[in-house]
């Protein structure tokens, strides 16, 4: 029986692991009622994070296919399988000289997992190169394409995280990349490159990725362990009568404002973002340690396994941050991260 893949390093089973290297292999896997319910489709892991043995089919893509599927004077579409490394497809298109992915170097994970979670870092989101999904309904066995209208895609959110379209498997995602030279460099340390090429920015987004973050090779952890929370500016005026210094960000009109902390729902306008690692560091948790699991150094955002922790650990100091950060400030910080 093999380990589910996870970056936290849990070790986990599941019932069955299936993995598969075509579309087609796919659908007749499903056909011949392999797929046995409930099924959870994996990339590598990097957004999970397992407590128990997980009870069915565990599926994951080997689809690794790269094709050129259109071009005009300013743009090229690709179609990359959904098993591709994130950061090899990244790496493809700097060298190839697209413009759009470059901010999103070194994201662990795959293709197919990031465009479901629709990854984000230093002012880009892969929202904005997607062209289209391909994916396979593993009821059924049939195909359907989704415009990036129908993803519904929001601030790690997406379509495929609602119960309704879990079903959907992604099997390809089409990317339109830019042939005309264009940066997104409003993230601060981005915004001091001078003369930028992709390959400078590539290279700047490393550096601050390993500056901050732990190396997956060396320590498990799944990135982000929330999301920024949103809260109203009149939320943020009372924060600010105690924490003057408070951090916090416009939240774009696009953006669905899901869970302001006060429950109602709000308009963009009315809100702001807050970094969640500001609030976890106030409370005085960055780079502490409860049982094997711990907070990391660098970025309090970033929950990580020590050595030999459990999900149950990991999950109970993710608890306790909760608790403190609602006690403190009266935010309920989400997960950004998946439990099972
Ligand atoms: N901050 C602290 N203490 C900390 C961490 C952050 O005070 O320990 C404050 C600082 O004010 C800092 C601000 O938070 O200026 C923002 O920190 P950072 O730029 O590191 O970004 P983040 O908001 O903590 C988000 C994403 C990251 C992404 C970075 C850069 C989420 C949940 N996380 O983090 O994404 O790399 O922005 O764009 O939105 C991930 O999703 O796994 C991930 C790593």
């Amino acid at each position: 029986m093999t380990f589910i893949p996870n970056t936290f390093g849990i070790r986990v089973k599941a019932d069955r692991f299936l993995e598969y290297d075509s579309e087609e292999e796919l659908v007749t896997l499903i056909r011949s009622g392999a797929v046995t319910s409930p099924f959870l489709h994996v990339g590598q892991g990097s957004n999970l994070l397992f407590t128990k043995d997980f009870p069915g089919t565990v599926l994951h893509s080997r689809i690794d296919d790269f094709e050129e599927v259109d071009r005009d004077g300013y743009s090229v579409t690709v179609r990359v399988g959904a098993g591709v490394v994130w950061d090899d497809f990244v790496e493809e298109c700097v060298t190839r000289g697209w413009y759009g992915a470059e901010n999103l170097s070194l994201i662990p994970g795959e293709t197919g997992a990031a465009a479901v979670q629709n990854i984000g870092a230093y002012g880009t989101e892969v929202k904005d190169i997607i062209a289209a999904i391909a994916a396979i309904d593993v009821q059924t066995g049939e195909s359907r394409v989704f415009s990036p209208v129908e993803c519904r895609y929001g601030y790690r959110q997406s379509i495929f995280k609602q119960p309704s379209y879990k079903k959907f498997i992604v099997t390809s995602v089409y990317f339109r990349l830019s042939l005309t030279e264009q940066y997104a460099l409003e993230y601060g340390p981005l915004k001091e490159i001078e003369s930028p090429s992709l390959r400078k920015i590539r290279d700047a987004v490393i550096s601050i990725r390993r500056e901050k973050l732990p190396d997956p090779a060396e320590t498990g952890s799944a990135g982000s362990f929330f999301m920024n929370p949103i809260i109203t500016v009149s939320h943020l005026n009372d924060l600010q009568q105690t924490w003057p210094d408070i951090p916090h960000y416009p939240v774009p009109d696009a953006e669905t404002v899901t869970y302001p902390t006060e429950g109602a729902s709000a308009s963009p306008a009315d809100c702001v973002k807050v970094p969640a690692g500001w609030l976890i560091q106030q409370c005085g948790w960055r780079g502490k340690s409860q049982g094997r699991a711990g907070v990391w150094e660098k970025q309090a955002l970033v929950l990580v396994n020590r050595g030999g922790a459990s999900g149950e650990e990991i999950l109970s100091l993710a608890r306790s941050i909760t608790g403190s950060v609602l006690e403190k400030f009266g935010i309920a910080l989400q997960m950004e991260v998946n439990v099972f």
